[in-house]
């Protein structure tokens, strides 16, 4: 297909009722996860069953059409998605398509050391790492069951691979890891790395604390480093909901993903595929399509599976209303989307 072909139909098919382009697929390729990250999980999760997942050939499928209809960035993500047995293989295949531009990964890292130079082979261009803290005992206390030593071997095996981009992930909690928040920093800096700060969002029932008296929003956050650090705002987009500034005299950029504090639903560009193949339109609302009856019943007809795809921004919500002060109104835990 030729590119001005595929920039036209990506001009007509992918925009939604409020105009905006979708031009970002973020895959869950597993729900399940090495981790128990208190935010993210309860203490006892069950897990979609494996039959009833996506094969690694159907999610290829999918990502393929919709970068045929102008998708340039597609997030591979979890659960923690290297633990999903041949992961590899659909690394190397959503690598050879014309039209992708950014091919990234969210990890945990824990599994990273065997994996980074394999998804460099492939064509994985960014990594984002989650990591809330640097010290061992709060790493486990934070994960339920972490050991931060593989995820540090898998952040430098990150960088020993040579990627574009290696980006950690901070989610702050007050009074669990906020204190940590210019070591963090300092920990990106020394190591060439982009750093995130994430606000806490509430997806499902996670029976750890309650997240209003946990919340450490985004401007506190940046208070709190303007003490150590110069830090200027900058337009710079990872394409991504993060807000960057640079530091001053560093390559070392600082996002904040602020969905409480700085909605950023108008610009929203990304849908999500769930690993069971269901089409999300928004991480903070149930408004979905079922993309793996459609990839089913038409195994060798990308067409039913376009005009799904092209249907469903039609249903693509507004924005999120979480409301942390709450009871979560979404059942729905972070690992089934990865975020
Ligand atoms: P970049 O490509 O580096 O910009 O990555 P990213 O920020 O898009 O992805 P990542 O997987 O690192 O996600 C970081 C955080 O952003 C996670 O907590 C996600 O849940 C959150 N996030 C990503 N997209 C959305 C979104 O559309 N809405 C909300 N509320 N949060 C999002
Ligand atoms: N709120 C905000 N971020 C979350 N993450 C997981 N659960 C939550 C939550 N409830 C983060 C992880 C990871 C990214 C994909 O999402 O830390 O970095
Ligand atoms: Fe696993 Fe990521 Fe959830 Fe932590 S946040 S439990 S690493 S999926």
């Amino acid at each position: 297909m030729k590119a001005e072909t595929r920039e036209q139909q990506t001009q007509s098919s992918l925009v939604d009722r409020f105009n905006r382009r979708i031009d970002y697929l973020r895959i869950s390729v597993t729900d399940r996860c090495d981790l128990r990250c208190v935010y993210c999980m309860s203490e006892d999760m069950q897990f979609v069953p494996r039959s009833q997942l996506l094969t690694l050939e159907e999610l290829y499928r999918v990502g393929k059409a919709f970068v045929d209809m102008g998708v340039n960035k597609i997030r591979i993500t979890g659960g923690e998605p290297l633990t999903r047995r041949g992961i590899m293989q659909l690394f190397q295949s959503l690598g050879t398509l014309d039209g992708l531009q950014d091919l990234t990964l969210t990890t945990n890292g824990t599994l990273l050391k065997q994996h980074a130079r394999a998804l460099k082979a492939a064509g994985v261009t960014r990594i984002n790492i989650s990591l809330d803290t640097l010290r061992a005992e709060r790493f486990h206390s934070i994960t339920r069951i972490g050991d931060i030593c593989r995820t540090l071997a898998g952040i430098d095996a990150a960088l020993d691979a040579g990627f574009q981009r290696v980006k950690i992930n901070s989610v702050i909690l007050k009074n669990r890891n906020h204190d940590e928040i210019p070591d963090l920093v300092a920990f990106a800096e020394h190591r060439g790395m982009d750093i995130s700060f994430i606000e806490e969002m509430p997806l499902g029932e996670i029976g750890d604390h309650n997240r209003a008296e946990l919340f450490y929003s985004s401007d506190q956050v940046l208070q709190d480093l303007q003490r150590h650090y110069d830090l200027i705002p900058t337009t710079e987009t990872s394409g991504g909901p993060a807000r960057y500034h640079r530091i001053n005299g560093s390559d070392t950029r600082v996002g904040f993903i602020s969905p409480h504090s700085h909605n950023f639903c108008e610009q929203c560009n990304r849908v999500r595929l769930t690993a069971e193949g269901r089409l999300l339109l928004c991480l903070g609302q149930e408004h979905s399509k079922d993309l793996r009856r459609v990839v089913r019943a038409n195994p060798l007809n990308e067409e039913p599976l376009r005009k799904a795809i092209i249907d469903a921004m039609q249903i693509k919500p507004k924005g999120h209303d979480f409301d942390i002060t709450a009871q979560p109104v979404l059942f729905r835990h972070m690992n089934v989307t990865g975020g």
